[in-house]
């Protein structure tokens, strides 16, 4: 498939876009700093907080504790590495129905309940093996990503 090149410049801050890169759905999320600085809280509740398994390998470029070229922007392919659903958001940190207690804001899978960060870094002992995939991507300036 060909590389989607995308306009970024209209994402507010706590906002996803939806683009589709070679049939699959690619989240652009426009993190907030509190979001980004909330990360690190995650790491002991995750099942490979480095992205350190190899099914989806992340790109050399990518920064491995915000999985990201820059922190304010997450981009992941929005499948669950469990059974293929596509997990809906849930970017407010606190307590919430099928969230742990102390949640500090990322996605939730309808299909059996797995959960990942705002990284796309998923929890431990959910059925989901592996992070959410970051397609390799490149800015082209500001205002212009390129996926693929
Ligand atoms: Fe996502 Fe099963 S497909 S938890």
């Amino acid at each position: 498939g060909a590389p989607v090149e995308v306009d970024i410049s209209g994402i507010k801050p706590g906002e996803k876009l939806t683009v589709e890169w070679r049939g699959k759905p690619v989240w652009i999320v426009r993190r907030t700093p509190e979001q980004v600085a909330a990360l690190k809280k995650n790491d002991s509740q995750l099942a490979d907080p480095a992205s350190e398994r190899k099914a989806f390998p992340l790109p050399e470029y990518v920064d491995r504790e915000t999985r990201s070229i820059k922190p304010e922007y997450l981009v992941v392919v929005g499948i669950c590495s469990h059974l293929g659903c596509s997990p809906s958001d849930r970017f407010t940190a606190g307590p919430q129905p099928s969230l742990p207690d102390d949640w500090n804001g990322g996605f939730l899978c309808p299909c059996h309940g797995s959960t990942f960060d705002m990284a796309g870094r998923v929890f431990k002992s959910k059925p989901a093996p592996d992070n959410l995939e970051v397609p390799p991507h490149q800015y082209l300036s500001d205002a212009k990503l390129l996926i693929g």
